[in-house]
């Protein structure tokens, strides 16, 4: 495969530089075992804690988690509220967690529709985080590309408007510069637990070449090895880039 990215002298394998996962099968794994769908997203938040942490390992320097999307807010209350009350318990835990790990942790999406708590614990979790040297983790909550690209859209329109860029100054660098994703590369390799074979407003922008990996293990089950065989599966792709 054509990639300029970091070989790992250990395996012999290229690790990708980012990583986007999204997290899909967390009601399905709690259902098979005759337990209510909350259940399974906690489970869902402990593979998330120890596979960043195996990944961190593993050499990748960007992390991108689909925790929830836009569009999850349609699910019923009940599943909503234990959500967050999931996410409240991890950023409570953020504020620690990762810290041996040296992980850099931020967040992506539009945090204004959080309460008042959640938005200052998201941003202390940002602040603590900031200056630490090893993976970046960005936990995608309350994302959805498509907003992402309009966020990005109203900001080029407001820089023409100000006479601050001229219309043919728009090129794909201006447009990912205004992305959540600003200043990162592109994910290189976007897993997606609970076999569907879709990306649900996951980075559409970014993942025009994006190597993508779908496996039918519910995301509370993926484990070192499911991520290992992704990247098995990833150094096997030939990237061309549009090229040949
Ligand atoms: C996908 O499974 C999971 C979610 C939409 C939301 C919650 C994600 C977590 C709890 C992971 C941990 C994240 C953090 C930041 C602590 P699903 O409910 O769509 O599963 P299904 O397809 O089987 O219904």
């Amino acid at each position: 495969m054509k990639n300029d990215k970091t070989k790992t002298d250990k395996m012999n394998i290229y690790m990708p530089e980012h990583v986007g996962i999204i997290m899909d099968g967390n009601g399905r794994w709690a259902k098979k075992r005759g337990l209510p769908r909350p259940v399974g997203h906690t489970y869902g938040a402990k593979t998330f804690k120890d596979i960043t942490r195996y990944i961190s390992k593993q050499g990748v320097k960007i992390l991108t988690l689909y925790a929830f999307s836009t569009e999850n807010w349609k699910r019923p209350l009940e599943e909503v509220n234990a959500i967050m009350k999931i996410f409240r318990q991890y950023l409570h835990d953020a504020l620690t967690d990762f810290r041996e790990d040296d992980i850099k942790v931020k967040f992506i999406g539009d945090r204004s529709a959080f309460d008042e708590d959640m938005i200052n614990l998201i941003n202390e979790t940002e602040e603590i985080s900031e200056k630490r040297q090893g993976m970046l983790l960005n936990i995608a909550m309350n994302y959805g590309s498509r907003d992402e690209i309009v966020y990005a859209v109203k900001r080029l329109c407001a820089d023409v408007r100000d006479n601050k860029l001229s219309v043919d100054d728009i090129t794909h660098e201006e447009i990912s510069a205004r992305l959540y994703t600003s200043g990162l590369p592109d994910p290189d390799l976007i897993i997606r637990t609970g076999g569907e074979h879709r990306l649900s407003n996951f980075m559409l922008y970014q993942a025009a070449y994006s190597e993508f990996y779908s496996t039918d293990t519910l995301w509370p089950d993926f484990s070192h090895d499911d991520f290992d065989k992704a990247v098995m599966e990833y150094n096997k792709r030939n990237r061309r880039f549009g090229g040949v």
